[in-house]
């Protein structure tokens, strides 16, 4: 068969910032834009963005990038997205009903203490492989619809819309043609049966979602619609790829087979290995489907860390300083160590591997020579700690030996992470040089289902070279420094504390 030639746009519509990636048939980025979205904060630990402005950033950021880029054709769209937020919408207008409630929200904490009362949590892991946590899709579905006049039985009518970032996304780049979704976005919604593949019947019943009100679920790499004109993006583009970010980062760095584990380092973080089948966790990691491409479905586990960068940018805000980032990370190079002092960022409760929602951030170990150095240290370290918690976790899980961890995100072009991250956890770190690994990763499922690629292998051929850290630290000197964050971990988890 002919190849297929031309350019993916691949969106990456994430938590802080939307982006998007022109990419050619070699894989090379040939234009990029990026656009900040907000987030608000109505009440402690919940966490909503506007329907309306995730959907103009990506306007702006698609009108960007093909001015940039001038003429070419486009082939295909790709959508990435931060997974498990919810969003309610009129079918008719299209308008959204509530907010995108955030995946850090916690505001269905007590609905999800009372499933756990109910005895749900066996069921739920066996249908979904997903904990009780308001983390997932489903209790804010269920939050959304209660706060709509009416919502139930409109839900049930198929009036309204219910999805996660991927769905309200294609909605809109289809003119409201397409309410649909991919395989990964479901498995995070708790809704989802992972093993046949389609809605749980039961699941629906336990969260009264009306079937009606839920997308069509196809494979990642699929045409799941195809554009109305939008600005620039001319009508008829399929759109032929749709994945969570966290899933597209583990196949944008060629993690196909068992063996292979990344972190992707962004508000949160979260940790990804493929499985061949569905691993139900011991040790506190969600079972998930990494990806669907043809008839073939990938598992992982994984183990998602609610706060890494977001704690970066809370200490920058605290003292002050103008870039957090930057700022945050020059200011802890400036010391060797933290003095002692160690901080759980467990702003919205800890997820895995603890999943303990009533935990709140800790520090602890303060002396008088503690300065805004140590804390920034502290800071840095704690994201090293929770991803070597997690590894562990992946470790104790599967009987492949996990050698190296693969890295991406943003946080992760910080070399001194990087090198903390090898030293924590006694293993080399490898970092991918492209800045924006789930783009590229859902862009490859595209250019798989348009032709533009043929195979799995021929995706590695496309790689870019990488950065190896390997650890510098001595044995006994890492396992000290991480018995400690042990014992502030449990502080942090003590009842009232
Ligand atoms: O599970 C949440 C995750 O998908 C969010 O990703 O990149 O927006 O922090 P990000």
């Amino acid at each position: 068969m002919a190849k297929k030639i031309g350019h993916i746009l691949a969106i990456d519509q994430g938590t802080t910032n939307t982006k998007a990636l022109l990419i050619d048939e070699t894989g090379a980025i040939v234009a990029s834009a990026s656009h900040p979205v907000g987030r608000s904060y109505p009440a402690p630990a919940w966490v909503e963005q506007d329907a309306m402005e995730l959907w103009h950033s990506v306007q702006s950021v698609i009108e960007t990038c093909l001015s940039t880029a001038g003429t070419c054709e486009l082939a295909a769209v790709a959508i990435t997205n931060q997974r498990e937020a919810a969003l309610l919408w009129d079918r008719a207008s299209g308008q959204p009903l509530g907010p995108c409630i955030g995946w850090q929200c916690r505001r269905t904490a007590a609905a999800c203490e009372a499933l756990k009362a109910g005895g749900y949590e066996e069921l739920i892991r066996e249908r979904t492989g997903l904990m009780i946590d308001p983390l997932f899709s489903a209790t804010k579905a269920r939050w959304l619809l209660d706060h709509v006049e009416d919502g139930q039985r409109r839900a049930e009518q198929g009036e309204l819309c219910v999805g996660t970032v991927d769905s309200w996304l294609l909605w809109n780049l289809t003119g409201g043609q397409v309410h649909g979704c991919d395989l990964s976005n479901a498995s995070r919604t708790q809704l989802f049966n992972i093993k046949n593949l389609r809605w749980d019947e039961e699941m629906l019943a336990l969260f009264g979602i009306p079937l009606a009100a839920l997308p069509v679920v196809k494979p990642s790499s699929a045409i799941h619609g195809t554009t109305v004109q939008i600005g620039s993006l001319p009508a008829g583009v399929p759109v032929a790829s749709m994945i969570g970010d966290s899933h597209a980062a583990l196949f944008g760095q060629a993690g196909f087979q068992p063996g292979v584990i990344k972190a992707t380092y962004g508000t949160g973080s979260s940790l990804m290995t493929p499985t061949l089948e569905a691993v139900i966790s011991r040790h506190g990691l969600a079972t998930t489907i990494a990806w669907g491409l043809g008839e073939q479905v990938t598992y992982a586990l994984e183990g998602n860390i609610s706060v890494t960068g977001a704690a970066v940018q809370w200490l920058g805000d605290f003292l002050g300083l103008s870039d957090p980032a930057r700022d945050v990370a020059r200011l802890a190079n400036s010391v060797a160590d933290t003095h002692g002092l160690y901080f759980v960022p467990a702003f919205v409760g800890l997820g895995a591997p603890y999943w303990v929602e009533s935990a709140r951030g800790l520090m602890t170990g303060f002396t008088q020579g503690t300065t805004a150095a140590h804390l920034a240290r502290a800071t840095l370290e704690a994201i090293t700690y929770q991803v070597r918690d997690v590894f562990d976790a992946m470790q104790k899980e599967v009987s492949t030996p996990l050698n190296v961890l693969l890295a991406d995100g943003g946080a992760s072009q910080n070399h001194d992470l990087m090198q903390l991250q090898a030293d924590i956890l006694g293993l080399p770190v490898q970092r991918n040089s492209a800045a924006d690994v789930s783009a590229l990763g859902a862009a490859y499922l595209a250019g798989l289902a348009v032709g533009i690629w043929a195979s799995e292998a021929e995706i590695e051929g496309l790689m870019r070279q990488s950065d190896r850290f390997v650890p510098q630290m001595s044995a006994s000197e890492r396992e000290t420094k991480y018995a400690g964050w042990r014992r502030a971990i449990e502080q942090a988890i003590l009842p009232g504390s």
